[in-house]
């Protein structure tokens, strides 16, 4: 074991060095790896700003002035999501699968920021915003396609609904979301949603049960950015309690996974996750 210089004893940081040598790392990261690159998350710092609600499954499928609401907020929020780019974080994640290190990438996130550096074969646990998918036929189609029909729809209206919300994200008005057309699916004219798991819906169980085998066969769980708040997450960190896998988190502030974890970081995961990769390389 590498002792960290004048310490006597092993370092947070040597020992989460130590786990991610020995491989067969498999990540499950949250909303807290995309905050640099400026997604915000839901219960750090950037979500508590926003005070964000997420829809959930019942009130969109229940109600058309719902999914009104979420497409036309959303047709102006998902500018911000595909205009983003990877950080220092993701790019460290894809290095580590590159370098044969980390065997599976479980993410939460619905931004495909993982893929979009470099890294391959990602689990998104709760799907992509990038797809949208028809509840009627269950047609997949990429969110760029409905991008296009939502502007022909609504000619001027993300102009001037941006004059009032300068970050993209924020609270549109009554007017504004009253003005906003939605549409349906171009093939069976059904509802479209966007092929993103919702809070009060379940992840499909073989998309579980394949993070549970990966965690279960992992030499390290690897939790980088995520409260665990949710269950959808936190039970892969339960499961590789229970196979006495050991889970390491990387995090600023508490998780619901603490109690659970070897080896615990409260510190940003640009900087943390780019020192990682260089202890790993000078070795
Ligand atoms: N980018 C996205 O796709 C996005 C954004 C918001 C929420 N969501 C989804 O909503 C759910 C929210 O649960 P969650 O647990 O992922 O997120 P969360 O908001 O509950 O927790 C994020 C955690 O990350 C920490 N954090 C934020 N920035 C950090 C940084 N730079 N370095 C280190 N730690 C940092 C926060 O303090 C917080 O504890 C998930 O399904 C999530 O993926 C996704
Ligand atoms: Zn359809």
């Amino acid at each position: 074991m590498t002792q960290a210089v004048g310490a006597g004893r092993a370092t947070g940081f040597e020992l989460l060095a130590d786990l991610v040598a020995d491989g067969d790392v498999v990540v499950l990261s949250g909303a807290g790896l995309s905050t640099e690159s400026g997604i915000p998350d839901y219960r750090g710092e950037t979500g508590r700003r926003r005070r964000a609600t997420p829809m959930t499954y019942q009130t969109f499928v229940g109600s058309a002035e719902a999914r009104r609401r979420y497409w036309a907020r959303s047709h102006l929020g998902w500018r911000h999501v595909a205009r983003a780019a990877p950080n220092a974080g993701h790019r460290a994640v894809a290095e580590l699968q590159r370098r044969g290190l980390v065997t599976g990438i479980i993410a939460q996130n619905v931004d495909g920021l993982h893929q979009a550096a470099g890294a391959t074969g990602v689990i998104e646990l709760h799907g992509s915003l990038d797809r949208v998918r028809c509840l009627d036929c269950g047609e997949r189609t990429p969110r760029d396609d409905l991008d296009r029909r939502l502007r022909e729809a609504n000619p001027g209206w993300a102009a001037r609904a941006a004059e009032f919300n300068p970050d993209g994200d924020a609270v549109l008005t009554d007017e504004e979301v009253a003005a906003f057309r939605i549409v349906d699916c171009a093939g069976c004219g059904g509802v479209l949603k966007p092929d993103v798991i919702f809070f009060g819906e379940n992840v499909p169980p073989d998309r579980v049960r394949t993070c549970y085998d990966l965690t279960e066969r992992a030499g390290v769980l690897l939790v980088l950015g995520s409260s665990l708040t949710v269950m959808s997450g936190y039970r892969f960190v339960r499961h590789a309690d229970r196979h006495a896998v050991p889970v390491a988190i990387v995090n600023q502030g508490p998780t619901r996974g603490d109690g659970h974890a070897t080896v615990i970081l409260d510190a940003p995961l640009g900087a943390t996750l780019t020192a990682l990769v260089a202890r790993l390389t000078s070795r």
